[in-house]
C-alpha cells in the first residue's frame, strides 16, 4: 500500500438524545417481561424514547450543532455531509439533504448510508477516505436512529433492546500519525434474514396487509445475532489494531456498540481487557442503532475520558450482517 500523505481526525463530537425516558418498569407493564430478566440478559435499565412528531433529522441537527461548536467549524465550511441511519426521516429526500438545508451548510454536498448498527463506522471510512483523498477539508459525520418507530410494541423479543438518538463527528485533517489509524469494515450478506424490516421497500411495498401483518417492525433471531456479535466486535477489533500496527495492550478506551453487556463482556475478554477499558452506557440508553458508537464517543470525551494520543478502538455490528472497527489516535486536546 502506498504511504498515507494526510490523515483525517475527529475535531468535535456531539450528541442528542430525546427527552422522554422509558425504564424497565415501564415495559413491565406493556409486555410480559420484567426488569430483573431485561437488566440480567442486556443489562439495560432505561431508554429514550422520541416523540411523535419527532424525526431523525431533527436529533441530527441538535448532534451536528453540539460537533460544530465544539470543533469550532461553522456550516458554511463544511464539505460534506454523511448521515449513517436505518431511520431516515423518508426514503427521500436523504435525511443528510434536510440536515444541510437546517444547519445552512450550503456548500455540503450530502448524502445518508445504511449499514445497520455498522452504519457510524461505515460512515466515519467513507468521511476519512474524502479526507485522505485531499478531496474534502471538513466532513460532518451523523449516526441516527429511532427505532423505537419501527419497533413492535407487542414482541418483547425487541421490544425491550431498543432506544433512540443522535451523535455526530466533525473530520478534518490532523497531522500525520494521529486520528484514524485504521478501519476494519465487513458484511456477510447470508444473515440477512437474522435482522430485517420486511416491508416498506421495493420487496414488500406499503399495504393494508403489511401493515396487518406488522412487516413494517423489526424482526430479529436474538440468539443468533448474539453468537455473531460476540465473536465479531473481537475478531474486528484485533484486525483494526493489527492494521495499525498495534497491540492489545495499547487500548486506552474500547467504544464498542451498545447492545447488550454480554457481548461488551465477551469483546473484553477476547480482547484481554479490564472493563474500565470499555465505555459503557447501553444501562442507560439501550441499542441506539447508529447513534450508539457516536453518543458514547460524545459523551467519554465530556467526562474527560480522553486525552490527546490515546489509542481509542471503536467497534460495532449490526444488520446486514455487518461489522467495523476504527483505531483513532486522539488528536484533540
Ligand atoms: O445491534 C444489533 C441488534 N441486535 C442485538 O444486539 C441482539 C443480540 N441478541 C441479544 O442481545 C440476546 O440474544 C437477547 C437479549 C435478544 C435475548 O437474550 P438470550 O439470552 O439470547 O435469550 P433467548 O433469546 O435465548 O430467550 C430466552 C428466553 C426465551 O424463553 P424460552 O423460550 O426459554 O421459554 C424467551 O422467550 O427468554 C424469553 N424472553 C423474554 N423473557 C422476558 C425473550 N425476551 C424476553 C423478555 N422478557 N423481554
Amino acid at each position: 500500500m502506498p504511504a498515507q500523505s494526510r490523515y483525517a481526525g475527529i475535531i468535535g463530537t456531539g450528541s442528542a438524545l430525546p427527552d422522554r425516558v422509558l425504564t424497565n418498569f415501564d415495559l413491565e407493564r406493556m409486555v410480559d417481561t420484567s426488569d430483573e430478566w431485561i437488566r440480567t440478559r442486556t443489562g439495560i435499565r432505561e431508554r429514550r424514547v422520541a416523540g411523535e412528531d419527532v424525526a431523525a433529522s431533527d436529533l441530527s441537527v441538535e448532534a451536528a450543532r453540539e460537533a460544530l461548536a465544539n470543533s469550532g467549524v461553522a456550516p458554511e465550511e463544511i464539505d460534506l455531509i454523511i448521515v449513517a441511519t436505518v431511520t431516515p426521516d423518508t426514503l427521500f429526500p436523504s435525511t443528510a439533504c434536510l440536515v444541510q438545508e437546517r444547519l445552512g451548510a450550503k456548500g455540503a454536498a450530502a448524502f445518508d448510508l445504511a449499514a445497520g448498527c455498522t452504519g457510524f463506522l461505515y460512515a466515519l471510512g467513507v468521511g476519512q477516505q474524502f479526507i485522505c483523498s485531499g478531496t474534502y477539508e471538513k466532513v460532518l459525520v451523523v449516526g441516527v436512529d429511532l427505532l423505537t418507530k419501527i419497533l413492535n410494541w407487542e414482541d418483547r423479543n425487541t421490544c425491550v433492546l431498543f432506544g433512540d438518538g443522535a451523535g455526530a463527528v466533525v473530520l478534518a485533517p490532523v497531522p500525520p500519525g494521529e486520528g484514524i489509524l485504521s478501519l476494519y469494515l465487513g458484511a456477510d450478506g447470508s444473515g440477512g434474514p437474522l435482522l430485517v424490516m420486511p416491508a416498506g421497500g421495493s420487496r414488500l411495498p406499503a399495504s393494508r396487509d403489511t401493515v396487518d401483518r406488522k412487516l413494517h417492525t423489526i424482526h430479529m433471531q436474538g440468539r443468533e445475532v448474539f453468537k455473531f456479535a460476540v465473536r465479531i466486535l473481537g475478531e474486528a477489533a484485533l484486525a483494526a489494531l493489527e492494521r495499525a500496527g498495534l497491540q492489545k495492550e495499547d487500548v486506552d478506551l474500547l467504544i464498542p456498540h451498545q447492545a447488550n453487556i454480554r457481548i461488551v463482556e465477551a469483546a473484553l475478554k477476547r480482547l484481554g481487557l479490564s472493563p474500565e477499558k470499555a465505555y459503557v452506557n447501553l444501562d442507560r440508553y439501550g441499542n441506539m442503532s447508529s447513534a450508539s458508537v457516536p453518543v458514547a464517543l460524545d459523551e467519554a470525551r465530556r467526562e474527560g475520558r480522553l486525552q490527546k494520543g490515546d489509542n481509542l478502538v471503536l467497534v460495532s455490528f449490526g444488520a446486514g450482517l455487518t461489522w467495523g472497527a476504527a483505531v483513532v489516535k486522539w488528536s484533540m486536546d
